[in-house]
């Protein structure tokens, strides 16, 4: 019979739970195989390898769902800003106003075709911009204004409309994370004159790398059909408008082979299935963290009454960087990859000479302080348990931290209350027991 007390028997069970850390990566794409029952639809044909059946799926998807005027499949979100940019037309001395807080291809594309780009800072409850610091840097010389709806979370849509449509400027979402989510029942993406969308691996949706421009003012319409051929008519020949097709203005290649259509469409058409079990998952994170984030150790995400996101991102915006970088190591200790996400871009080399004086210090703490926990569709529920345990660990035995998982598990459980005097004691443990790493 155990001589153990019950409550270090407890502490057994927990330990050894903690004695078999999992490895959770920060991402697994979106399997077809496991979950859809086949890499590629059964259907899928090999006759036609640029634009066929699939290709043709998705374009209607888009064009359904988000009544879009127009789809243009492309090779990447990258690829489909570019061509959005190109369609601005812009002008030597021509602003385009994009977060700060953002990947940097929301700033290339535009940076590429000779915008002066002005920077908005996050918001203080959200690393969305501040609608209120938007209207402030708007000028006569203001072409677009561009926005992501970080995690596939918005701001005020209606508000942000208006304050395009106030100053007579061109809407543009980013839309990368946001498939799937909505702002008052509408569908991001159906706002702005122009959204782009990603389907790279790390999306709720992935053609491995992918992407899509969705036209909605049709003003563009007809430009992008030339621009997306290679700056050619090859539009109208098909229509049979014209008896040749020629170079009539600049333009590339922007398109999403079939290939990668038939890996995608199965997934769009099972999107609810995959945004609902990304909410739970994300819920289950909201509802695990919420005591401690009560506690104000952390700050949770912001999500407005009219939004309902898509679960794209689950992050936590913690009061340091130092804070958030001990987290990610004491989790990476764990076999647990959690990650941290943008820079500013101010405070990027490229930008940093430009924006010499610019402070942003809203989107500076997302910089410094957010971290993003794994969340994907074949994590389990027991993971994730295992992610919340481990967090809830860190914070709620605080000295534990100092040491490495290893030589914690290594250590017999009654020498536990002598460790947790200090690291001073801790070594001394170390120099009687020198097998402990
Ligand atoms: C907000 C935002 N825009 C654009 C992109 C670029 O997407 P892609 O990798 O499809 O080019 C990303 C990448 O994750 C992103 O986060």
């Amino acid at each position: 019979m155990s001589t153990m007390p019950e409550k270090a028997l407890n502490n057994l069970a927990t330990e050894s739970r903690r004695a078999k850390p999992m490895n959770i990566p920060f991402n697994i794409p979106f399997n077809n195989d496991t979950t859809l029952g086949s890499v590629l639809p059964p259907s899928f044909e090999c006759g036609s390898l640029f634009k066929g059946r699939y290709a043709s799926k998705v374009h209607q998807f888009f064009k359904e769902k988000y009544g879009a005027q127009e789809v243009v499949l492309t090779a990447s979100c990258t690829n489909a800003l570019e061509l959005a940019a190109l369609l601005l037309d812009l002008k030597k001395g021509d602003e385009v106003i994009i977060p700060a807080y953002t990947y940097v291809s929301t700033a290339n594309a535009f940076e590429l075709r000779g915008a002066r780009l002005r920077l908005c800072d996050s918001a203080a409850n959200s690393p969305n911009i501040d609608l209120q610091k938007l209207e402030a840097l708007l000028t006569p010389k203001t072409k677009a204004i561009v926005v992501i709806h970080y995690a596939g979370i918005s701001v005020d849509m209606y508000r942000l409309k208006e304050i395009a449509q106030k100053h007579n400027v061109f809407l543009i979402e980013d839309a990368a994370h946001a498939i799937d989510a909505y702002y008052d029942s509408r569908r991001l993406g159906s706002f702005g004159d122009l959204s782009t969308f990603s389907f790279h691996e790390t999306k709720n949706v992935t053609s491995g790398q992918g992407g899509v421009l969705l036209i909605n003012n049709a003003a563009f319409v007809e430009r992008a059909r030339i621009l997306r051929d290679c700056g050619t008519n090859r539009h109208n020949f098909h229509l049979g408008l014209v008896d040749k097709y020629t170079w009539i203005d600049v333009g590339s290649v922007f398109n999403l082979s079939e290939l990668c259509c038939a890996y995608l469409y199965p997934q769009l058409a099972n999107i609810e299935l995959i945004t609902q079990k990304r909410i739970q998952l994300w819920n289950n994170y909201r509802d695990g963290l919420a005591r401690l984030a009560n506690k104000g150790l952390f700050q949770l995400p912001f999500v407005e009454n009219r939004c309902e996101h898509n679960a794209h991102i689950f992050y936590i915006i913690l009061k340091s960087r130092k804070e958030r970088d001990r987290l990610l190591l004491y989790l990476k200790e764990r076999g647990i990859v959690a990650t941290f996400h943008y820079s500013g871009l101010h405070q990027c080399p490229y930008y940093q000479g430009k924006y010499k004086k610019t402070k942003l210090p809203y989107a500076e703490i997302c910089s410094g302080n957010l971290l993003r926990l794994p969340l994907y569709f074949d994590l389990s529920f027991e993971q994730q348990a295992y992610i919340l345990e481990c967090i809830g660990d860190y914070f709620e035995a605080p000295k534990r931290r100092r040491h490495s998982a290893n030589a914690y598990l290594a250590i017999p459980l009654y020498l536990n209350p002598i460790l947790e005097e200090g690291a001073m004691i801790a070594n001394v443990v170390k120099s009687i027991f020198p097998f402990i790493a």
